[in-house]
C-alpha cells in the first residue's frame, strides 16, 4: 500500500456509505443551501459539486458553512489548483472525469482523499500503478456501461468503481449489484429544470425514490 493509497480510504469508506452520489452543477449561489437541504432531507449526504459554473466554488462553500450534515467534495477536478481549491474550501474528497500524470502528483501531493477517472485500461492501470484503489468510471455509459465494468474486473479485480455518466435512477440498483463498484453517481439526482423552478422538495423525493430502489 502506498502512502497514495491510504489517502483514499475515507473517499472509499463516504461512497461505500452514501452509495448515491448527486453530480451537482449550481447555477446560483442562492440555490446552493436549498439544494443540498433538500437532498439531506431525502437522505443524501455526501455531494459533489462540480467546478462546472461560476458559482461553485461559493455554493461548496455555503453549504460547507450551513449545512453540517453534507459530506462536501468537488468534483470536475481538473488541475493542481482545482484541488488547492478543494482544500482551501474544506472539502472533505475531489473527484475527476480524468487522471492526468500532473493531476494525479498532485493529489500525491495535496493527501486530499482523491478519485481520479478512467474510462480504458491503460487509465486504469496508471491509477492502479499509482496506489488507488477506488476510481470514478466516466462516461460510464458510453465508455462500454456494466459489460465494459465487468472487463475491467478480469484483470483488476481489487479496483472499486464509482460510475458516473449517463446513469439514471432506474438503472443505479443494477450498477451497485456489481461487487467492484461501491456507489453510482449522477445529475439525475438533481435536474437543472427543478433547481431553476426551486422545487426543492421534488429533489427530496427524487433522493428518496433512488435510494429506496436500491438493494438493501
Ligand atoms: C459527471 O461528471 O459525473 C457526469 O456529468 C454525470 O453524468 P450524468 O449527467 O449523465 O449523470
Amino acid at each position: 500500500m502506498t502512502a497514495l493509497s491510504s489517502s483514499q480510504a475515507p473517499a472509499l469508506a463516504l461512497l461505500a456509505e452514501s452509495r448515491l452520489v448527486p453530480v451537482l452543477t449550481i447555477e446560483k449561489v442562492a440555490d446552493a443551501v436549498p439544494l443540498a437541504r433538500a437532498l439531506v432531507a431525502g437522505g443524501i449526504t455526501m455531494l459533489e459539486i462540480t467546478l462546472r459554473t461560476p458559482a461553485a466554488a461559493d455554493a461548496a462553500r455555503a453549504i460547507i458553512a450551513e449545512v453540517p450534515e453534507a459530506l462536501v467534495g468537488l468534483g470536475t477536478v481538473t488541475t493542481a489548483k482545482d484541488l488547492e481549491l478543494a482544500r482551501s474550501l474544506g472539502a472533505r474528497f475531489a473527484l475527476s472525469p480524468g487522471a492526468t500524470p500532473a493531476l494525479l502528483d498532485a493529489a500525491a501531493a495535496l493527501g486530499l482523499p482523491f478519485v481520479p477517472g478512467i474510462a480504458t485500461p491503460s487509465e486504469l492501470m496508471a491509477a492502479v500503478e499509482r496506489g488507488f484503489e477506488v476510481v470514478k468510471f466516466f462516461p460510464a455509459v458510453p465508455a462500454g456501461g456494466i459489460a465494459a465494468l465487468k472487463a475491467f474486473a478480469g484483470p483488476f479485480p481489487e479496483m472499486r468503481f464509482c460510475p458516473t455518466g449517463g446513469i439514471g435512477e432506474d438503472q443505479a440498483a443494477e450498477w451497485l449489484a456489481l461487487p467492484q463498484v461501491v456507489a453510482v453517481g449522477g445529475s439525475w439526482l438533481a435536474p437543472t429544470k427543478l433547481m431553476r423552478d426551486g422545487q426543492w422538495s421534488e429533489i427530496t423525493e427524487i433522493a428518496r425514490r433512488s435510494l429506496a430502489k436500491l438493494p438493501r
